[in-house]
């Protein structure tokens, strides 16, 4: 069928043509949202979930909802190699700028201005001084002790006052949480306590692995009054053919039934998963409906498209030993695992994993579902490292 209309979108935050299954979240969503405007006490959340499950897609809705309610959103993504300080300081002077120009009497906006110059000024990030203009002094005594943890929540103090001064809120969204390192993951849950305890207007929602709760560590328990952490999962059955049916009905064409089993059958519901295999099963289809023939004509060539792009990126990120690790895991099916058992098909001692095991966690590509558990963080990973790596016996 005609390749230029075909409604399936896979790639990494490209929006789904119907995003499925995620009506609960959406309206915790609003909720939130109304409720803090309120200054009624809602938990903030972190969405958590594997790779390619749709997690990027669902903030980007979520910041659809924040503008719809009139909150000024702030939308950054945590990179393993920059801080959380020089992330959000651009997008905080950009918004505080704007809350400065609107109408209405105060100046709290000028205020939270002044404590971001001496923030600033304390984490040593370069700034045009002249961005900030000439007559906005830094305040000495806040936000400057150079210690994140107490200075992030007098900066989020300072701008929860200012937004609330102009009768609106802010939602700060944060991508890839999991980058973010102990440290500051520690200063925003103190800083969202801050918030909660003066019924102060601004929202954090994050998304991340389900590393996450865990790289919370001890500020966790904490943390769990504050936040709840939604797991967002492969989409079930009903919604899989949903996901699929739907655009693809709004075109005039239709998969029979057993296509649709078969797409999820192979995806698992997996959402990236089922983009791909919608996209090249309507590129093959010559007419409606699209049969359990064309799905399984399409699949030799959905596996290629996922093993050199989807799983290459990640492949192509590790190291030797880090690749035998992953593939003794896979060799014993698709999990959890445990070190143990793959310490023994690579006939070496769990002691001498451990620095390997710690770089495949810090890399995003393993987790801990449950203590003493392993397993990927990218869905069917297992099958991708059987097929990248088919000869695994003569390593062991
Ligand atoms: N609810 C949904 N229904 C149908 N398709 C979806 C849904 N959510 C996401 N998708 C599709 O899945 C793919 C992956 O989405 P997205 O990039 O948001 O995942 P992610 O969880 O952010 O992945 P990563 O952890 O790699 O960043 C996209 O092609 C998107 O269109
Ligand atoms: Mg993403």
């Amino acid at each position: 069928m005609d390749p230029i209309s075909n409604p399936f979108s896979p790639g990494a935050g490209s929006p789904p043509p119907e995003l499925v299954g995620r009506d609960n979240i959406l309206e915790q969503t609003n909720i939130l949202f109304a409720r803090i405007l309120k200054k009624r006490p809602e938990k903030s959340f972190f969405l958590t979930g594997l790779r390619g499950v749709g997690k990027t897609v669902l903030l980007n809705e979520i910041e659809r909802l924040a503008e719809k309610a009139d909150y000024r959103t702030i939308f950054i993504e945590a990179h393993e190699d920059k801080s959380l300080v020089a992330l959000l300081a651009p997008h905080l002077r950009k918004l505080l700028f704007d809350l400065d120009r609107l109408a209405g009497a105060g100046h709290k906006a000028r205020r939270s201005l002044a404590v971001l110059k001496s923030f600033i000024s304390s984490f040593k990030l370069k700034f045009d001084d002249v961005e900030f203009g000439l007559d906005i002094e830094p305040e000495r005594g806040s936000a400057d002790s150079g210690d994140i943890e107490v200075d992030l929540s007098n900066l989020f103090l300072s701008v929860a006052e200012a937004a609330q001064e102009r009768e609106t809120a802010v939602s700060i969204l944060i991508d890839e949480s999991q980058y973010l390192d102990h440290v500051e993951l520690s200063a925003l849950i103190m800083a969202m306590h801050k918030m909660q305890q003066r019924q102060l207007p601004l929202v954090l929602i994050g998304a991340g692995l389900p590393i996450l709760p865990a790289l919370m560590g001890d500020s966790k328990s904490y943390a769990e009054r504050l936040f709840q952490f939604p797991d967002i999962g492969p989409l079930s059955e009903p919604d899989a053919a949903r996901a699929l049916q739907d655009p693809v009905k709004a075109a005039g064409v239709e998969f029979s039934a057993d296509a649709l089993q078969e797409i999820f059958r192979l995806t698992q519901g997996y959402p990236y998963f089922l983009q791909e295999w919608g996209y090249q099963s309507w590129n093959r289809a010559s007419k409606s409906p699209i049969t359990l023939q064309t799905v399984q004509g399409a699949t030799p060539i959905v596996v290629q498209r996922l093993d050199a792009n989807f799983f290459r990126v990640r492949f192509d990120r590790l190291t030797t030993s880090e690749k035998n690790y992953l593939r003794a895991m896979a060799q014993q099916g698709p999990g959890p695992y445990r070190s143990g058992d793959v310490a023994s098909a690579l006939s070496v001692k769990v002691t001498s994993l451990g620095t390997v095991r710690a770089t495949l966690i810090k890399k995003g590509m393993i987790y801990s579902p449950t203590h003493g558990d392993l397993a990927f963080t990218v869905p069917l990973f297992d099958e991708f490292m059987r097929r990248a790596i088919p000869d695994f016996t003569s390593r062991a």
